[in-house]
């Protein structure tokens, strides 16, 4: 796909269809007016006949023969007051959606003046520029690796977006925005990856392989002699069950200054979570493979990272393993030492990702880390709670928080607060060791988040439980790219300039 800006005047962009905003009350931004006057006022006749509404999201392709388009694509984007960026989102992703199975060649996407409401940083042209580019990459994605009839291409190979102006800031946005669609497809193309084939080793093969393709990076990967060496014994004990060997992975850009202190990122990489002995229900299980979608997010934030090249420090670490129930896997009552020194009485082999995690935290001490974030698929108590629309944020710093939850908004990938009180800890006393791995059935994604605060108290620490954001089930089963975009806003809002 061929996906560039142009400033050009919208009467000499030549396309085949064009695709221009509709709010449902007032004035038509820039863009539309310009369609509707060089197509004799088509689109206020259609709206005031009824055939228009206007509403978020919805659309309507109307053929234009002889015209300056062949057609013409009206995207509702609903009430002026209330364009939050998600819900612009929503009415490009159904703009999209009208080209992917249409007959169109090329899309001239005429939407840079439709408003956004929010703080300029989200309401900017160049704001939504980033959101346009993003969202085609997103939604023009597709997984066939594995299937030996590709599926037809969709007709559309080129789309041309519109802007007010050439200026490099608006270039810059958009292009961000592109990398951040193609961030969001790596890390769905992992996710979607079977499990027979995405295990730790192979996980550790596409972080070295990143690193190989941009210089930028470096990546090194820990086997299990040295993570035994640092003393990694729940990561350990987690892959234990697997005759996929656990793996390590480290990666760091530094676009910044040498003293600047690194963002740390953290990824949940469970490659296949069968729940170990404490084994999971049959049905629906494939969906575990899913289990590595905070690594995989990871990944594709390092992968923006390394594209755009931002003057910031990043450093990102995996804990791979596969939770498997063979001979020699951790049994309910086992007790472990982490890396920390405390130690953990495993109760339940199935909350694993808190044992992957709490070695890790430890590890990232070393970077003197300005923040850290962990993206974990980690309770399914998070999916009971939020859903599937946004990702639950616990954090030891206020400022933290509400820097991922406005970068979340911002991006149209949202996150929403929870608490990580002490009343919660004592959940998780044990009769054996320091503390048990599960907290009963009650507050489940809280006392999760509780036990990993316990690794993290040397610095300012966030985690993301993206267990109900980071795939879709069911019939459009599939990876959907989260949290990468929240991931990039809030990385980038930290670069120097
Ligand atoms: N990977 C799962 C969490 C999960 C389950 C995410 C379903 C999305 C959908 C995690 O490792 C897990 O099994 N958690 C347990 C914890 C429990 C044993 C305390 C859970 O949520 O049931
Ligand atoms: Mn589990
Ligand atoms: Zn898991």
């Amino acid at each position: 796909m061929n996906i560039t800006l142009s400033n050009k005047p919208l009467s000499t962009e030549k396309a085949d269809c064009l695709v221009v905003a509709l709010p449902e009350k007032g004035d038509l931004p820039e863009s539309t007016r310009l369609a509707d006057e060089a197509l004799g006022g088509l689109i206020k006749k259609l709206q005031k006949s009824g055939d228009l509404s206007g509403k978020n999201a919805t659309t309507l392709m109307i053929p234009t023969p002889g015209q300056a388009w062949d057609r013409l694509l009206v995207v509702g984007t609903g009430a002026d007051k209330n364009r939050t960026p998600a819900l612009f989102r929503k009415a490009l992703i159904a703009a999209v959606g009208q080209l992917k199975d249409g007959v169109s060649r090329h899309a001239l996407f005429a939407l840079h003046d439709s408003p956004v409401t929010g703080d300029d940083r989200a309401s900017s042209e160049a704001a939504k520029l980033s959101l346009i580019g993003r969202t085609l990459e997103d939604q023009l994605y597709s997984f066939n690796s594995y299937k030996s009839e590709k599926p037809a291409n969709s007709k559309l190979n080129k789309v041309t977006v519109t802007a007010s102006a050439a200026g490099k800031g608006l270039k810059d946005a958009f292009n961000l925005g592109l990398a951040t669609g193609r961030g969001m497809n790596f890390t769905k193309d992992l996710g979607n990856t079977p499990p027979n084939i995405c295990h730790p080793v192979w996980l550790a093969e596409q972080a070295k392989k990143l690193a190989k393709e941009h210089e930028v990076i470096k990546t090194e990967v820990l086997d299990e002699k040295q993570m035994e060496k640092l003393g990694m014994n729940t990561i350990l004990a987690v892959g234990k069950g697997s005759t996929e060997p656990p793996r390590f992975i480290i990666m760091e850009y530094r676009g910044g200054k040498s003293k600047d202190k690194p963002h740390v990122l953290v990824g949940k990489g469970i490659t296949f979570d069968t729940g170990g002995i404490s084994l999971k229900p049959g049905e629906g299980m494939d969906e575990m493979k899913y289990d590595m979608g905070g690594s995989a997010s990871v990944l594709g934030a390092m992968q923006v990272i390394a594209e755009v090249k931002p003057r910031i420090n990043v450093v990102a670490v995996i804990a791979a393993a596969e939770n498997m129930p063979d001979g020699g896997a951790s049994r309910p009552g086992d007790i472990v030492t982490t890396m920390s020194g405390l130690t953990v009485e495993i109760l339940n082999t199935d909350a694993e990702g808190r044992l992957v995690l709490c070695d890790a935290l430890t590890y990232v001490k070393r970077f003197d880390p300005a923040s850290v974030v962990d993206l974990a698929t980690l309770t399914g108590a998070c999916v009971i709670a939020l859903g599937h629309h946004a990702s639950a944020v616990f954090s030891n710093d206020e400022g933290l928080s509400e820097e991922l939850l406005a970068a979340g908004e911002r991006a149209g990938d949202r996150a929403w607060p929870m608490p990580l009180w002490d009343d919660y800890q004592n959940l998780l006393d044990s009769n054996f060791a320091d503390m048990q791995n599960i907290g009963g059935r009650a507050a489940g994604s809280i006392t999760a988040a509780c036990f990993l605060s316990r690794f993290a108290k040397d610095y300012r620490w966030a985690h993301l439980d993206i267990a109900g954001t980071a795939w879709n089930s069911g019939k459009a089963k599939g990876s959907t790219g989260r949290p990468v975009p929240l991931l990039v806003d809030y990385l980038m809002s930290h670069a120097g300039k």
